[in-house]
């Protein structure tokens, strides 16, 4: 499988993460606990992992890693950790402000992707901040 077949698969299995993220939390908040079911979080977990595997796939087509040759990619890495952790505790616990957090850091997420800066400012460099 080359780059582009990787990113089809990176972007199936985070548009299902997102999916389920959304199913479960109007789940909770509606007070379907069908949509709570240990498969269902089982399934989550299985996505999640799928969503980092195939992010992985596509930092070796790209030769772009996380805590080594770039930032955005350390920040998408960072937050997907983040975010499983935050919605996971979010879920469980029934936390509104976790489940919004964690929808947001979702939108940074994509907000990365796209930018490929992991910030929206530009970083100060030491040739230019000097100036
Ligand atoms: C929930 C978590 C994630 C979301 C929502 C997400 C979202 C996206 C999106 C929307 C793109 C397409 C960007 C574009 O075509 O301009 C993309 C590409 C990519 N993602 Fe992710 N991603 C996630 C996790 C990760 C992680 C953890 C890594 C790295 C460890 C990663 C590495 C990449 C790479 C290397 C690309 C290809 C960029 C390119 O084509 O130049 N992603 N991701």
């Amino acid at each position: 499988m080359g780059y582009m077949a990787f990113k089809h698969v990176h972007l199936l299995f985070v548009g299902l993460t997102f999916l389920l993220f959304v199913v479960r939390s109007g789940g909770l908040l509606l007070g379907f606990h069908g949509v709570n079911k240990a498969w269902v979080k089982r399934s989550h977990h299985l996505i999640d992992l799928l969503v980092l595997l195939s992010a992985l796939m596509l930092c070796y087509t790209l030769n772009l890693w996380p805590f080594y040759n770039s930032d955005w990619v350390t920040a998408k890495f960072v937050g997907l950790l983040v975010y499983m952790g935050l919605a996971g505790f979010a879920l469980r616990r029934r936390s509104y402000a976790g489940l919004l957090l964690a929808l947001l850091l979702l939108f940074y997420i994509v907000w990365v992707a796209i930018n490929k800066q992991p910030f929206p400012l530009p970083m100060p460099t030491p040739a230019t901040s000097g100036a």
